[in-house]
C-alpha cells in the first residue's frame, strides 16, 4: 500500500520523481552487480530456511508448528511459488512499521496465544472461538493463490486454510447480514507501527456477503504447510484472491455481520484512492498509477518486463457477483 500522506501530511513521492536520470541508471546498475553476487546467497537462505521451516523453526527462530493440510488442485495455480524468503520478507502489515522489511523484523512482539475471534452481529450464533477450535472447524486445504498488491507487485503463495463460508454457515446469519466486517488486533503494547498515523487503527476490512461466501475466500492460518508467521498475519487473517493485498486482514479478532456496508481502513484513509470493493482491474488505474501491469516479486530482475495484471487477477469464477456493476465507480 502507498500512503499518500506521511505524518506529517506531505505526500511521499516516487523515488524516480525526485532522483535525476543518470543517477538511478547508475544506482541501478550498481544494484544489479550487488543482485548477482547475492543471488547465490538467498539460494542457500532459501534452502536452509525452508528445510528449518519444515522442521518446525521459524524464519525468526521460533519454533512454529506444522499444518496438515489436503491439496485443492482445483483451486490452485500452478505458476511457480514465490520463495518463502520473499513471502515473509517483503510485507505490508503497517502495525510492524512502514518498509517492506520492518514486519519480519518487529513482528516478533505479536503475541499469537492465547488468540480469540469473537463472531458477531447480525447472526443467530454467535461464536467466540479460540484459534485452535477456529483452526479445527474444517478441514484445512491448501491452495496456491496469486496475491496482487494495489502497489503493482503480485507473488505465489500456498496459504492453508479452509473457506470463510464454512464459519459463516456456522454462526447462521440473519436475512439482516449484508456485510461482513474483520477487526484486526491494535495494541500498542504489541505493535510498534500503531505509534504512526498513517491509519485509523485498528485495521478494519469487509466484504459484501456473497463475496465472503464465495468458495475462493479463505479463512487462512499457514502458509507453506506451516502456521502463519507473525508478519504474515498470524494467527489468522483472509485472503481475497481476486482483490487487491489489502482486502486481506491479518491477525483478526473480530468477525461482525452488519446491515450497512462497513466502515474500512484504507477507505477511510483515501476515499479516492481506495475503494470499498477493491477489485483486480488492470481497466481502473489508481489516481496515481497504472493497474494494467505487475512486477511479480522473485522473477523481476532490475530489467524484466512486467505481466500483464488479469482481470479479478485471473480468478473469472467470481465474475458473476459483479454482474451489472459499474466497477468504475464501485472501484
Ligand atoms: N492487515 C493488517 N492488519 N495490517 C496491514 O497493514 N496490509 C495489507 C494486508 N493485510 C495489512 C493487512 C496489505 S496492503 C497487503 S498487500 C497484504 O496484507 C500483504 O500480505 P503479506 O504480507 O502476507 O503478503
Amino acid at each position: 500500500m502507498l500512503i499518500k500522506k506521511n505524518p506529517n501530511g506531505l505526500d511521499r513521492p516516487f523515488a524516480s520523481e525526485i532522483t535525476p536520470r543518470e543517477v538511478y541508471e547508475e544506482r541501478r546498475k550498481f544494484i544489479a552487480r550487488i543482485a548477482a553476487g547475492a543471488a547465490a546467497g538467498s539460494a542457500l537462505w532459501e534452502m536452509a530456511n525452508r528445510e528449518a521451516f519444515a522442521q518446525g523453526v521459524s524464519t525468526q527462530g521460533a519454533p512454529v508448528q506444522k499444518l496438515a493440510a489436503k491439496a485443492n488442485p482445483g483451486f490452485s495455480t500452478t505458476e511457480p511459488q514465490t520463495s518463502l524468503r520473499d513471502a515473509t520478507h517483503y510485507n505490508n502489515f503497517y502495525e510492524f512499521g512502514l518498509d517492506k522489511t520492518d514486519p519480519a523484523e518487529n513482528a516478533h512482539t505479536l503475541r499469537t496465544r492465547p488468540w480469540t475471534v469473537a463472531i458477531e452481529g447480525e447472526v443467530k450464533k454467535p461464536l467466540r472461538l479460540d484459534i485452535d477450535s477456529l483452526t479445527k472447524l474444517a478441514p484445512l486445504e491448501e491452495r496456491i493463490y496469486r496475491l496482487r498488491c494495489v502497489e503493482g507487485w503480485s507473488m505465489v503463495i500456498p496459504w492453508v486454510g479452509y473457506s470463510l463460508s464454512n464459519l459463516i454457515r456456522a454462526v447462521e446469519p440473519t436475512g439482516n447480514a449484508k456485510y461482513v466486517e474483520f477487526t484486526t488486533l491494535a495494541d500498542r503494547a504489541q505493535m510498534p507501527g500503531l505509534r504512526s498515523g498513517v491509519l485509523d487503527w485498528p485495521y478494519v476490512e469487509g466484504l459484501r456477503m456473497d463475496e465472503a461466501m464465495h468458495p475462493l475466500a479463505l479463512l487462512t492460518v499457514g502458509m507453506y504447510g506451516q502456521v502463519l508467521p507473525n508478519q504474515n498475519g498470524a494467527p489468522v487473517r483472509v485472503v481475497v484472491p481476486w482483490k487487491y493485498g489489502f482486502k486481506s486482514p491479518k491477525s483478526i479478532v473480530r468477525i461482525r455481520f452488519l446491515r450497512e456496508q462497513p466502515k474500512t481502513a484504507w477507505n477511510v484513509s483515501a476515499p479516492r484512492e481506495y475503494g470499498f470493493y477493491s477489485n483486480v482491474n488492470p481497466k481502473v488505474d489508481h489516481p496515481r498509477w497504472s493497474q494494467a501491469t505487475e512486477r511479480r516479486i522473485g522473477e523481476d530482475g532490475f530489467f524484466k518486463r512486467k505481466r500483464d495484471t488479469l482481470m479479478f487477477n485471473g480468478y473469472n469464477e467470481v465474475a458473476s457477483l459483479y454482474a451489472g456493476m459499474d466497477l468504475k465507480r464501485f472501484f
